[in-house]
């Protein structure tokens, strides 16, 4: 079936012209953009308008009772009597008896339209059920449009990127959950993405590692739990440490010279270690890598519980030292780096950035920096990927690092690449360690989220028994209830880690969306039908879905909430912002069970074909529900 046949059906004949003057038009992946076709058409034969502007003005309403498509009539800029005037007549002379729309009424200066329930009936659901999987994605947005042959284009996403033999915090926590949710949409938008984890694998606290590990290193504990191991090596030899750093910290306060202190004891062996790492002695290189190796291999196991897997393990240590010096000659002959008490430093405010005071580039023991490792890594990934958009998922912590950052890449002369760099940014999670007890690895929250939800879970003995896996239902339940938790507001608000509502049936959680993917999944089951008989039916009888549907309001409104799904993703990738998904999936929802009451689809006597085709809305809604799911990262279960 294609679009212009399903159209014909319903009275719309024009559909393929109108199509070939609108090639920016996405109705083989927006249903709302065949409906904002045919309304631009009959707005421009009305108004004598540009097709092109009217086009452009049609918005879409947030809420149902608001329309399925908008004009804001003063976009039109039209002559004569005030907007709402225009509205109001532009409303009294739309033509009658649309097969697309109702007869609108005007809401002020605006003109609110609503779609017909035949035309919902009868192009919904063969459209979804055409695209299965891939409805909400566009393929065609990742096209460089510029290129002279098809290109798609190239997006780095930089995300999780925890340090070494350090706690995995809820910093790294919500990276994690955005950047892969940020790659999934890239990815379902056509663009070419690289996933990469640059870990915190090199610098001073390397060093101190080192020194650790030849006091408390134990091979055996090191085999058996290695993150674990590292950690708590790193603690007692950091606890020692403390001190030391503290009376440097003291002198420093009080304006005395620090360098006698940091002369001596682990101070003093700690740098030196570092420098036989930066300098490339061979030992010391093999026991970093080893720590390297063995961790990666144990964040890929953990990751996978996630169903993330990285392109790439890059991290600080992968830095050549070349690049490093070529962004120092860059800067030192731009004339923006300067020495400063035996360091250098850039004064970004000598160059009018505002708020973004001075940075030391590199240290006054000669090491390189957090900062000066990171501009020459952005050289190396050009070099490396050629990519057309880089973006860094972080915590807001390091708003002020990321605009140095970009800021450095500008003084160097590259404007160019600093243009194609984003920072996604998030706000803290309060209260995570404290709630979940002792949390340090990813792992550990994994675990806790699991247990807890497997607790949850026993609470309802008739349910619990019926499920085949609780353990792995716990696991996927859990890890949903930590996600959905992390995803539901703004990204830049922070938000209290509650173990107790995350995990909980009731409410905007991630348990109550996996139990209603559960819910009307167990509808086809119930009645014996299977996906894609009842995919079937509704490709080949829209009309008999129009029967089925077009009467009753709850389900034209889940007609109408299914249809927007694509501009809901398109939205998303405007604004990154995993809450325009989430959002809509519970709207979805909501709304889903609402029609339960309203329409059975077994235990009427009404015979298959009524059974297959209301079986079609639910199949439509767990389609969509799963699709918006999958996009953010939650794997949906089918029972619970
Ligand atoms: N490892 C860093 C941290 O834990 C995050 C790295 C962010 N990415 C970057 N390119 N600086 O804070």
């Amino acid at each position: 079936t294609d679009l212009g046949s399903l159209l014909t059906k319903i009275g719309v004949y024009n559909f393929q012209s109108l199509c070939a003057d609108f090639p920016n038009a996405h109705t083989q992946s927006r249903p709302t953009d065949i409906y904002r076709l045919l309304l631009t058409n009959i707005l421009a034969n009305l108004t004598g308008c540009d097709a092109a502007l009217i086009y452009e003005s049609i918005q879409l309403p947030n809420t149902l009772p608001n329309g399925d498509l908008v004009l804001p009539v003063p976009r039109l800029r039209l002559k004569g009597p005030k907007p709402n005037l225009h509205a109001v007549e532009l409303a009294a002379s739309f033509p009658e008896n649309q097969p697309l729309f109702q007869h609108p009424t005007a809401s002020g200066i605006h003109l609110p339209f609503f779609f017909t329930p035949k035309s919902l009936s009868h192009l919904i659901l063969p459209y979804l059920f055409e695209r299965h999987e891939a409805y909400g994605r566009d393929l065609t947005m990742g096209l460089d449009s510029s290129a002279p042959t098809e290109r798609r284009k190239k997006i780095i996403i930089e995300f999780s990127s925890p340090n070494i033999a350090k706690e995995f915090h809820a910093g790294h926590l919500r990276s994690t959950i955005i950047g892969a949710y940020i790659a999934n949409l890239y990815e379902s938008m056509g663009w070419d993405v690289t996933k990469v984890n640059y870990l915190g694998d090199w610098g001073k606290q390397f060093g101190l590692l080192a020194v650790g590990w030849e006091r408390f290193g134990s091979e055996q504990l090191l085999a058996q739990e290695p993150l674990k191991h590292l950690l708590d090596v790193y603690a007692r030899i950091n606890a020692l440490f403390k001190p030391e750093e503290e009376e440097s910290k003291k002198a420093r306060a009080e304006g005395r010279d620090t360098s006698e202190i940091e002369s001596r004891g682990l101070y003093a062996q700690r740098n030196a270690y570092f420098r036989r790492m930066e300098t490339g002695d061979t030992d010391a290189i093999a026991l970093w890598q080893r720590f390297r190796d063995i961790s990666i291999d144990r964040y890929i196991a953990t990751y996978a519980r996630l169903s993330i897997d990285f392109d790439e393990y890059s991290g600080e240590s992968q830095v050549k030292s070349t690049t490093v010096d070529a962004v120092e000659s860059s800067l030192k002959k731009k004339g923006v780096y300067k020495e400063h008490d035996g360091s250098w430093i850039i004064d970004f405010e000598e160059y009018g950035f505002k708020g973004l005071g001075t940075a030391v580039v590199r240290g006054r023991t000669g090491s390189t920096t957090y900062l000066l490792r990171d501009v020459a890594a952005i050289l190396e990934r050009q070099v490396k990927y050629n990519f057309d958009k880089m973006i860094y998922v972080v915590s807001c912590e390091q708003d002020l690092y990321f605009k140095r950052v970009f800021r450095t890449l500008e003084l160097m002369g590259r404007s160019d690449l600093a243009a194609r760099l984003q920072h996604v940014n998030f706000g803290k999670v309060l209260g995570m360690s404290s709630r979940l007890g002792n949390v340090q690895l990813l792992g550990d929250i994994l675990d806790q989220s699991r247990d807890a939800m497997h607790d949850v879970m026993r609470r309802n003995t008739t349910r619990y028994a019926q499920v085949e896996d609780p353990e792995s239902v716990a696991e996927s339940v859990g890890i949903s209830a930590v996600m959905v938790q992390d995803m539901s507001g703004k990204r830049i608000n922070h938000y209290p880690f509650d173990i107790t509502r995350m995990t909980s049936f009731e409410g905007d959680t991630g348990p109550y969306l996996q139990y209603s993917h559960a819910r009307v999944n167990s509808i086809l089951r119930k009645a014996g039908l299977t996906r894609q008989e009842v995919a079937e039916h509704c490709l080949r009888h829209p009309t008999s879905l129009e029967e089925q549907f077009s009467d009753t309001p709850h389900c034209v409104n889940l007609l109408r909430l299914i249809a927007q799904y694509p501009d809901v993703t398109a939205a998303a990738l405007r604004n990154l912002e995993p809450s325009t998904i989430l959002t809509y999936l519970f709207r979805l929802t909501h709304q889903l069970s609402s029609c339960y009451d309203v329409v059975q689809v077994t235990g009427t006597n009404e015979g298959r074909d009524v059974m297959l085709s209301r079986a079609g809305l639910y199949e439509g809604a767990r389609q969509v529900l799963e699709n918006g799911m999958r996009l953010l990262g939650l794997t949906p279960v089918d029972r619970h």
